[in-house]
């Protein structure tokens, strides 16, 4: 018999289908509460709250499972790559040899931009934040491509292929080249011979007299973190790109607003507030232990610590942890950083407050002493999320595109304000007797 929930509102009992997902994830249907009942939900946060069906990620946060497109994260952080990644999602299953040829080959081709762009950057002052640099570019490349971001979804989505591999490419051009432009260095132009991670590490990196050439494991440990990044399902900055993209907007619209949706401390700035957490720690010679009772009593927040969906340990972070030992190990570093984080990680797992409230680390709190080990600096951390989190966007765009009977995102409220009242005209409102009559 199929399942049905039944709500009693009243003396009424309305009766509501049941969706299961593939995974058995049961939502209540109330598409049509409102219309039914006069009723709405209300969800702040959207805790409860299904916005979409989607093919694209699965996570099981009770039991820390993260899987893209039905492949466990374990297996593609051992196995694949950030640009197979980037195709599993956008297009839904493991490239075979050629596809994958085709794919890397448009998205090598795709990596310059248009020289004019390079102006854009001089408007910029020196100490502009570079996500702010991201989101603005990143719009502004669909200017100079206009027949890629129309508007009109049936012509956007013909030619979603371009735009998106074109986005995946540039995303790490911008990003590099509003480094070297607050630091007044010059532009690199990216090198055929490079892998994804590498070219962006040279267009860093590298000098016009001299070129940059990383360790194996930087490099390595870079195109791991963007993978580990490149899809998290409904969080803050998809949501964000799925409801632009819900009104009709273009890919470069809708990719632009999930950068500043990414930039918060409790998003995507949360990988630059742990470094920030950790520094000020080590500078005031604690070990750690008083920043967890401050944390405890709300004067502080263990940045890189819990998450909405995960109530057991993020699996992503348990991936970093172990390759932020192999990155320090391999550059020869010892980052008392590190030491600090693993006994934050060790006091807090042992602690009933955060045992009670399931907060285990998630994907922040190694990634940036990683970060850090790579040579980047704290405002680029953001910026590093925002091109590991595109394959992910541009895949929930197309979703959003191609449903044939998709609604605009629009949610309701609860109004709390004032209830009708009348305009007072400015000479009859308290403390205006005094004022000139032309007032
Ligand atoms: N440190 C101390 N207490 C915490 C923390 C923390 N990091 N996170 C949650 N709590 C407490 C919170 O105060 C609340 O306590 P109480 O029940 O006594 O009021 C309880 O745990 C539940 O927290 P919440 O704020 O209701 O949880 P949320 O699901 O709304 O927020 C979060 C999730 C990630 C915003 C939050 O855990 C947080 O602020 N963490 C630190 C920032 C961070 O690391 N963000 C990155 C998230 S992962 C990357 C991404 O996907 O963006």
């Amino acid at each position: 018999m199929e399942e049905t929930a039944t709500i009693r509102l009243g003396s009424e009992n309305y009766v509501f289908p049941v969706i299961t997902g593939t995974e058995n994830e049961k939502a209540i249907d109330i598409r049509n509460l409102r219309q039914k009942t006069g009723y709405i939900t209300f969800d702040d946060g959207y805790g409860n709250t299904g916005s979409c069906e989607s093919l694209i990620t699965f996570i099981d946060g009770e039991k820390g499972i993260l899987r893209y497109r039905g492949y466990p994260i374990e297996e593609l952080a051992e196995s694949s790559t950030f640009i197979e990644c980037a195709y599993v999602i956008i297009y839904g299953n493991l490239p075979t040899r050629a596809e994958m040829r085709e794919f890397s080959a448009k998205v090598l081709r795709q990596a310059t931009i248009h020289e004019s762009m390079r102006n854009l950057f001089e408007g910029f002052p020196t100490n502009s934040h570079p996500m702010a640099i991201l989101s603005a570019l990143l719009n502004s490349l669909g200017c100079y491509y206009p027949d890629l971001s129309t508007n009109d979804r049936d012509h956007d989505l013909k030619v979603f292929d371009e735009a998106a591999t074109l986005l995946l490419s540039k995303v790490r051009t911008i990003a590099a080249m509003s480094y070297r432009m607050k630091r007044g260095l010059p532009f690199m132009y990216p090198r055929r011979d490079l892998g994804y991670s590498q070219n962006f590490l040279h267009m860093m990196f590298s000098e016009p007299y001299h070129d940059y050439y990383p360790h194996d494991d930087v490099t390595k440990a870079l195109d791991l973190i963007f993978l580990l990044h490149a899809d998290h399902e409904q969080n803050c900055s998809t949501s964000t790109v799925r409801m632009v993209a819900s009104g009709g907007a273009n890919l470069f619209a809708s990719v632009s607003a999930g950068v500043c949706a990414l930039w918060g401390p409790l998003h995507g700035g949360a990988n630059m507030a742990v470094i920030k957490m950790l520094q000020e720690i080590h500078s005031s010679g604690d070990d750690g232990s008083k920043f967890v009772e401050a944390a405890k009593t709300g004067k502080a927040r263990l940045m890189g610590f819990g998450h909405r969906v995960y109530k057991n340990y993020d699996p992503r972070a348990k991936i970093l942890k172990v390759n932020c030992e192999r990155v320090l190990k391999a550059l020869g570093l010892n980052d008392p950083l590190l030491n600090i984080a693993l006994h934050l990680e060790d006091k807090a797992l042992h602690d009933p407050y955060f045992i009670e409230r399931k907060l285990y680390p998630n994907v922040d709190f190694y990634s940036g002493i990683i970060l850090q080990a790579i040579g980047l600096p704290l405002d680029m951390f953001t910026v590093i999320f925002s091109i590991g989190r595109m394959p992910g966007w541009i895949a929930h765009w197309k979703e959003i595109a191609e449903m044939s009977k998709g609604r605009i995102h629009r949610p309701r409220q609860i109004y709390l304000g004032p209830t009708i009242r009348n305009y007072v005209p400015m000479r009859e409102r308290p403390g205006s007797e005094s004022l000139p009559p032309e007032l």
